[in-house]
């Protein structure tokens, strides 16, 4: 072996094993190349399935599959094929950007008042709990146009890591095992036979096998999306749901298709923001929001005047999404209008030195996280996902249709089951986010993508109605310099969303002082008992060639950075590399799962 070689197997080798420090230079004619790729999500053993596929040659794209497939299998609360999701991806190649739109769709069978009595009453837990709180899941042909259309590979290659680990089982984590103590009630018997085998919640550690859901995935690895949505599995979800008191048919199945989607733009600062479009909320809320606050010199004001602008941009963003946004494809939203800069000023007239009460604000309607999953691939190409998926609640409806091992999600509950009153996150909603047959109901998820031209990052976290403004206080501090991922998912949140009319935050977000400012503005704000959301991101600074990737430590996951050979890199090849994890917070964290790494030339 020449040295030349025998140096890059070097370098190859610590870049597989874990931490470990390389300084040797590059020679000049040397062909492999080496650039950055990197994966972060909430769960280790998605983020490895997406790393592998990086290593074997899959695109940014495969990737993406590979750990939506592996987070459907090992993090179940989450997402899964029985659910949906907004997969937002850019082509290096082209330079395209555009939003696969995997969102489940109300059954052909629904009606804007069937979760309401008689008497027109919104009857408690109907669009939370069973099988007719469950939309059409949209995630299986997601997966299955995400590998035909942009893959490299074919799928059964991103859904073998997900099969091994639904048929081998993997390990309970402290999350699954509280959140299944929490949820136990609503699983049917089928749910309960998975999650639940000796009838309690499994111990730490012990093994969850779902040899049922291994063959759904197999059916859709050999068939495509008629795997899932024709032939046996579809029959057996019919029955599973009608049996339950569904009202899902073949029909449902056979007509559901993905959408892709322009995504919304917007630019704050020197920064170019690319989001998600309706029937998601995200984008449009995320870019009012910042069109509102480019009014401002905001890091150069005191807390409470800081905290007082940013809430009060929040509550007007959050009221159009209540009055204005839904599915596209049933109701006509000016999205153009809603993201310029012309309207942001007016909403900006409007703000005063003091709260607006959110009911003074022309108010049409009447009355008043630890589920979902985010993740973010980068491949060496500069191709990069961020996508957020979802079964709404954690385990969803808890309905797991017979011989399926498929759970299926509760975003019906996403609708607006009456006007003005308030779905599970409290969120409000009109006329455009009703139910209707085949509509997909409005969300918050916002994988989203920063670009100046010196940094990328891609982002997102799941958290039900204060995604958005997650995803904003992450976007300020990009755009204010922080170029730190770890930095950025960790800083402390605090969120409003017109209604109800109060700050929220996160235990110790907001300093004593700046509450009391806060109340002299005439805010109510109160405390979360508990920290939320579990952002993933990744920065690629394309100036030096560093990849940075962090996944937020309130959640179990995993962010790694690897460098993988290019024949034609992205960026002047790296001539060292060093590969660097923090400390791990769990004993059973290898070092390929580091919270939080990058891979950074030494200069
Ligand atoms: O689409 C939405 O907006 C919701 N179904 C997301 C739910 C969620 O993030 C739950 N996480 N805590």
């Amino acid at each position: 072996m020449s040295g030349k070689r025998a140096a890059w197997r070097l370098a190859r080798a610590c870049v597989a094993g874990g931490i470990c420090a390389v300084s040797m230079a590059a020679p000049a004619d040397s062909p492999p190349k080496l650039s950055n790729a990197a994966v972060a999500s909430a769960h280790p053993l998605a983020t490895r399935a997406g790393v592998d596929i990086l290593r074997r040659g899959g695109n940014a794209f495969d990737a993406a599959v590979a750990v939506s497939a592996a987070l459907a299998v090992v993090e179940p609360m989450g997402s899964g094929l029985g659910g949906g999701g907004f997969f937002l991806l850019h082509r290096a190649r082209d330079g395209l950007d555009t939003m696969v739109d995997g969102r489940e769709r109300a059954p052909l069978a629904a009606r804007a008042d069937m979760y309401r009595d008689a008497d027109g009453r919104v009857i408690p837990r109907a669009s939370l709990d069973g099988p007719l709180a469950a939309a059409i899941p949209g995630e299986p042909a997601a997966l299955a146009y995400i590998a035909a259309r942009y893959g490299k590979l074919p799928l059964a290659d991103s859904l073998a890591a997900a099969i091994q680990h639904a048929r081998s089982g993997f390990a309970v984590t402290a999350r699954l095992q509280q959140l299944l103590k929490q949820r136990q009630k609503v699983f049917n018997p089928h749910a309960r036979a998975v999650y639940l085998a000796g009838g309690d919640p499994p111990a730490l550690g012990a093994m969850i096998r779902q040899p049922q859901l291994a063959e759904t995935l197999e059916a859709l690895s050999d068939h495509g999306r008629d795997g899932f949505y024709a032939g046996p599995v579809a029959e057996r979800l019919i029955s599973g749901v009608v049996a339950g008191g569904g009202i899902w048919a073949r029909e449902d199945l056979a007509r559901y298709r993905v959408v892709e989607r322009t995504p919304v733009r917007g630019t704050y600062l020197d920064v170019q923001v690319i989001s998600a479009a309706p029937p998601s909320s995200g984008g449009v809320v995320l870019v009012e929001m910042l069109n509102m606050l480019e009014n401002w010199t905001l890091p150069r004001m005191e807390a409470p005047a800081r905290v007082h602008y940013l809430v009060e941009a929040m509550r007007r963003a959050y009221r159009d999404r209540a009055l204005y946004l839904g599915d596209p494809d049933f109701v006509p939203i000016g999205v153009q209008q809603l993201v310029s800069k012309s309207y942001a000023r007016k909403q900006v007239a409007s703000i005063t030195d003091m709260a607006t009460p959110s009911g003074d604000l022309g108010d049409d309607l009447a009355g008043g996280g630890a589920d979902t999953t985010h993740f973010s691939v980068l491949d060496s190409q500069g191709n990069r996902v961020a996508a957020t998926l979802s079964i709404n609640s954690a385990f969803g409806s808890g309905f797991m249709p017979a011989a399926t091992g498929v759970l299926l999600n509760n975003e019906m509950d996403d609708f607006s089951s009456k006007p003005g009153v308030a779905n599970v996150y409290g969120l409000v909603g009109g006329t455009a986010n009703a139910i209707a047959p085949g509509k997909r109901p409005l969300s918050s998820m916002t994988p989203t993508f920063l670009e100046t031209d010196d940094s990328v990052a891609a982002l997102g976290t799941p958290g039900g109605s204060r995604i958005i403004t997650m995803v904003l206080l992450a976007a300020l501090d990009f755009a204010h310099g922080e170029r730190d991922p770890a930095a950025m998912v960790e800083r402390p949140r605090f969120h409003h969303q017109y209604l109800p009319d109060q700050i929220f935050f996160e235990p110790g977000a907001l300093a004593p002082a700046t509450l009391a400012g806060l109340r002299e503005r005439g805010h109510i704000a109160e405390p979360h008992k508990e920290r939320y959301g579990n952002m993933q991101m990744i920065v690629w600074d394309k100036q030096s060639g560093v990849v940075r990737a962090a996944s937020d430590p309130r959640g179990e996951g995993a962010a790694q950075v690897v460098a993988l050979e290019t024949r034609e890199a992205r960026r002047p090849p790296v001539d060292t590399a060093r590969l660097s994890g923090l400390p791990h917070r769990s004993p059973d964290r290898t070092p390929l799962q580091a919270p939080t790494q990058s891979l950074q030339p030494i200069r």
